[in-house]
């Protein structure tokens, strides 16, 4: 029996308590150290071509670009101003430790202030606010939320079927890839594997879709009640 996710949370810096309905954590995401002598903090394609080609799992390094884009969609996101979203995310060199965003963090917009925040976490285990946590992965996701893995090789349930397998009723947890190409490598506790569309999606896509049909969910939800009230 895995340990019971906690309803209510509360995030030390904040100090408010509130209710998570969604729980999307981005995994394996390509965000890592540069190497000392480079001019950047992290590794990205676009100046470490060279080097990343020669490691291992080379499709899933060096696109720090995925996680900025994903973090920037899901904390704007009308889950995250409604306090239902908890966003979480490990990356693909340390898949054993995970970070947890506040949801009152606002990402940098620019990429390069974007980097420099990363490479600060990745360095020390913590960002000046504190509004990024981190944790081990075992202890995030090791409990008995219904967690869903995204990934076109899923059962294809398409957006319509995807709408219906969203509930208001109890928490919900999403795995999304943060990398470019390939499939996961981790394992990772899930109860099933879902796909959205016969297109590969970016993973900013597939956030930014469970975020918005989440909170449509809620609002649906919320209409119903009152006019029951009526
Ligand atoms: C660029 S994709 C990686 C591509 C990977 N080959 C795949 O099959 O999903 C990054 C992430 O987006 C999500 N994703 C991409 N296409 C999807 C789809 N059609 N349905 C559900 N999730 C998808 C998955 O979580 C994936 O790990």
């Amino acid at each position: 029996m895995r340990v019971c996710f906690p309803i209510t949370m509360s995030f030390s810096q904040s100090l408010v308590r509130i209710i998570v309905l969604v729980h999307i954590h981005i995994f394996e995401a390509a965000v890592e150290l540069a190497p000392k002598r480079s001019k950047y903090p992290l590794l990205d394609l676009s100046y470490h071509n060279n080097l990343i080609r020669g490691l291992p799992s080379a499709e899933k390094r060096g696109r720090p670009d995925i996680l900025h884009r994903c973090l920037l969609i899901l904390q704007d996101s009308i889950l995250n101003h409604l306090g239902k979203l908890k966003v979480s995310f490990s990356t693909y060199s340390d898949p054993g430790t995970s970070y947890v965003v506040d949801p009152s963090m606002r990402p940098p917009r620019s990429y390069t202030r974007f980097m420099g925040l990363m490479a600060e976490l990745l360095r020390t285990g913590e960002i000046k606010s504190s509004l990024i946590r981190s944790i081990s992965t075992k202890d995030l996701l090791d409990d008995d939320v219904h967690t869903s893995l995204l990934s076109k090789s899923g059962e294809k349930i398409g957006l319509k079927g995807f709408f219906s397998k969203i509930t208001t009723r109890k928490p919900q947890r999403f795995l999304i890839g943060g990398f470019q190409k390939g499939s996961w490598e981790r394992p990772l506790p899930h109860d099933d594997v879902l796909s959205l569309s016969d297109y590969t999606l970016s993973s900013s896509q597939v956030a930014g879709i469970v975020a918005t049909l989440s909170a449509l969910k809620l609002e649906n939800q919320e209409n119903l009640k009152q006019n029951e009230g009526r």
